[in-house]
């Protein structure tokens, strides 16, 4: 038998101790490179944070594979077993030219179920954590499951990029939504954005691009919430690859996904 609490306290008090790192890290000089573009960016610090859960885990829990965004982990070619799913620093770009609005994501997957979802905002010292069915929490409170809010009223998160020309989706099919709610806004952190999204301070998430470390964790929490998440054509995500996401209350995810959407 997996003894989920002891999994949990770990990610938890891991989670923390990597937050309390960062924070310090800003007394030091920071290490920027880029990847696989100019705006592509990492630092020591999204290295250092992974390979310290990596370290931690692996001597833990010898069996668990993880999947790290920076690729310390294990090349993983299917989600059997325990999983672990890693996001160091998620917005990594804000952490950089604003030392805020970044968060480390971890989720621990059990043969591709969600079992624990946590989100760190390191610099506000708040938690978002979620284990499958037993709810999710903002720190020690009770998040309350997410009710229908009309469209009109909704707060859309989105990147201006998706709604200029753009190599992954035709503008035309999403200016409509921008048009149709009663603001937009832009966090620079899927995480953050999903954690936003599960308060109720946003009401629908739509991007093109995400990989499963940005998304892992705030799946846990959505589902504990009755928050709808799939792809822009309506399909489940796939946990191995990159998705693009659309994330609703139900009845907006409904609402955009039949009039905005679903292909006539
Ligand atoms: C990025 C952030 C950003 C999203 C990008 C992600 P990173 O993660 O979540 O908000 O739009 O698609 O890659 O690179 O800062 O971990
Ligand atoms: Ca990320
Ligand atoms: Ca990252």
């Amino acid at each position: 038998m997996v003894n989920w609490d002891e999994i949990e306290n770990y990610a938890k008090h891991w989670i923390k101790e990597a937050g309390e790192r960062i924070r310090d890290s800003f007394k030091m000089e920071l290490v920027i490179e880029t990847k696989s573009n100019p705006d592509d960016l990492v630092t020591n610090m999204d290295k250092e944070t992974e390979q310290y859960f990596i370290e931690k885990i692996h001597e833990t829990f010898p069996t668990h594979k993880i999947l790290g965004e920076e690729g310390f982990g294990d090349k993983i070619q299917s989600l059997s077993g325990i999983t672990w799913i890693i996001d160091p620093i998620d917005g990594t770009m804000n952490f950089i030219h604003q030392q805020r609005n970044f968060a480390i994501s971890v989720a621990v997957y059990e043969d591709g179920v969600g079992q624990i979802g946590l989100i760190y905002d390191v610099i506000h010292d708040e938690l978002y954590h979620a284990r499958k069915g037993k709810g999710a929490y903002f720190n020690s409170t009770k998040i309350k499951p997410l009710e229908d809010v009309p469209l009109e009223k909704a707060i859309v998160a989105i990147n201006a990029t998706w709604v200029t020309e753009n190599k992954r989706i035709d503008p035309k099919i999403l200016i409509p939504i921008v048009n149709a709610v009663r603001g937009t806004r832009s966090y620079g952190s899927a995480a953050l954005e999903m954690a936003y999204l599960v308060t109720g301070r946003i009401d629908v998430y739509i991007t093109m691009r995400l990989s499963p470390w940005d998304f892992a964790a705030g799946v846990v929490l959505l589902n504990e919430v009755g928050g709808v998440i799939t792809t822009l054509d309506g399909k489940p995500l796939n946990l191995l690859t990159e998705n693009s996401v659309f994330v609703a209350r139900p009845n907006l995810h409904q609402e955009i996904f039949s009039n905005f959407l679903k292909r006539k």
